[in-house]
């Protein structure tokens, strides 16, 4: 029996995937102390804030709704209130967050959110206001805990941290340095995960993947790593986020082609489509690079789907260096790009540029770029036709659908069977308003 145990809890989660999945230890670790999940933070006997730092927007959306939380903590002073992750792992932040939120109960970092459990019962003895920032991982940052948000895609880290240090990222300084999970480790939890609780999809995660068993003792490459894990048996998918072009070696591209287990899509962030801001940015590649990738990506795998990630208006972009981002995209023609304003972290070299953009410009700039990606992505459509793609069966609405590695989803209208949540070849026969409809082949 613990002080917890029967009480609710909620969970709040910002930023990325890696935050998502730290949320599903985190409520590993709740559940683990006997307590009930539920959606209402008002009426949680526990809130944990799971926060993200990489743009300000992030930052003020968790400010704000922890701020709301004020009435309800003073209404009842029993309420916990948490706040973890990489806003209080700032070189600021703890300090900020303690004064600017004087009633949140425990502040702790990215570092040890595996301890949680510890510092909640730490805070039920006590009653006092816990403030813990460690400045690097005082053990590995694997949970014993998990509880997974979906039942077809799970999660998996294999790397935290990023070495890169890109001048607009803070990153590196709220994450450390590259620690590589060992295979061993990824290869029981992927196998456990597809044999024992019957996951379709697993999403390998790191800030950099391609960087992946560079730190460990017996050195593994990325591509050794993907191959070894094609080896579990079962009926599944590998996918994989986030992947950097100066790391994405060829062959990585022929283990992605060689493996029918590799699901066919790539998140590869650009960033910008000139190379004057991607020196600025110290990506460590130019766009000529990065189209090579794209050539070499595309004539190994004609179907597969591309996204990115791109920061308009960072310092000193000029609208020909904007331009240049805009002609990518139509040459790329991505299936998805997410656009970002470029937003000053205090602590990275980029925010003592001192040609910063002016907000209304860069506001103008997005705008512009995500008009014309929502033209390509419409036009792209029609790429699909007579085209057979490997699809997870699900029944959506009692609709039979295939959906693409890269998250199409194609209607069979025609399904003769009752199966589903299965890989299979669909072609595609149909394309009408923007609906995509084909036949199991
Ligand atoms: N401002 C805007 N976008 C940023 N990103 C990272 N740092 C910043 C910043 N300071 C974007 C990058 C990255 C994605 C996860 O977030 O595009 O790929
Ligand atoms: Fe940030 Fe660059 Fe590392 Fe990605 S590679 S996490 S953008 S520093």
């Amino acid at each position: 029996m613990n002080s917890y145990q029967g009480k609710t809890f909620a969970v709040v989660t910002y930023g990325c995937q890696m935050n998502v999945h730290e949320s599903e230890k985190i409520r590993g670790i709740l559940s683990s102390l006997a307590m009930l999940e539920i959606d209402d933070v008002e009426k949680a006997d526990v809130v944990v804030f799971n926060t993200c730092c990489i743009r300000e927007g992030a930052e003020d959306r968790a400010y704000n709704n922890v701020a709301a939380l004020k009435k309800s903590k003073a209404e009842n002073p029993a309420k916990v209130i948490v706040i973890c992750g990489c806003m209080p792992q700032q070189k600021q932040g703890k300090y900020d967050l303690a004064t600017k939120l004087p009633f949140v109960d425990i502040i702790i970092g990215t570092y040890n959110i595996n301890a949680l459990a510890q510092y909640l019962l730490l805070y039920a003895v006590n009653k006092k206001r816990i403030i813990d920032i460690l400045d690097k991982p005082n053990s590995n940052l694997d949970s014993e805990f998990c509880v997974r948000d979906d039942a077809t895609n799970a999660y998996v880290n294999i790397i935290y941290g990023c070495n890169k240090f890109c001048t607009y990222c803070i990153v590196p300084y709220v994450r450390g340095r590259e620690m590589s999970r060992t295979p061993q480790t990824i290869y029981n939890e992927v196998k456990d995960l597809v044999q024992n609780k019957g996951y379709k999809y697993i999403t390998l995660l790191g800030q950099n993947v391609n960087s992946y068993g560079k730190d460990l003792k017996e050195k593994t490459s990325f591509s050794e790593l993907l191959t070894y894990l094609c080896t579990i048996e079962g009926d599944f998918k590998i996918k994989f986020m986030t992947s950097h072009p100066m790391d994405l070696g060829d062959d990585l591209i022929k283990t992605m082609k060689k493996e029918p287990k590799i699901a066919k899509a790539l998140h590869l962030p650009v960033q910008s489509g000139s190379s004057a801001i991607l020196k600025r940015m110290n990506r460590h590649y130019d766009i000529r690079h990065y189209y090579r990738i794209i050539r070499k990506l595309k004539h190994a795998m004609p179907n597969i789907s591309l996204s990115t990630d791109i920061i308009v208006g960072f310092p000193g972009e000029t609208e020909k260096d904007f331009n240049l981002t805009l002609k990518l995209l139509k040459k790329v023609k991505y299936d998805q790009v997410f656009a970002f304003m470029y937003s000053r972290r205090t602590g990275t070299p980029a925010a003592e540029f001192e040609d910063q953009i002016d907000e209304k410009v860069k506001n103008i700039r997005v705008n512009k770029l995500l008009r014309l990606q929502k033209i390509i992505q419409k036009e792209q459509v029609k790429k699909y036709f007579n085209k057979t793609y490997n699809c997870l069966i699900k029944f959506i609405n009692g609709v039979a659908v295939g959906i693409t590695d890269g998250g199409k989803e194609i209607y069979i209208p025609n399904y003769k069977y009752v199966n589903q949540n299965y890989f299979a070849n669909v072609k595609i026969e149909g394309v009408r308003n923007h609906k995509l409809s084909g036949v199991i082949k």
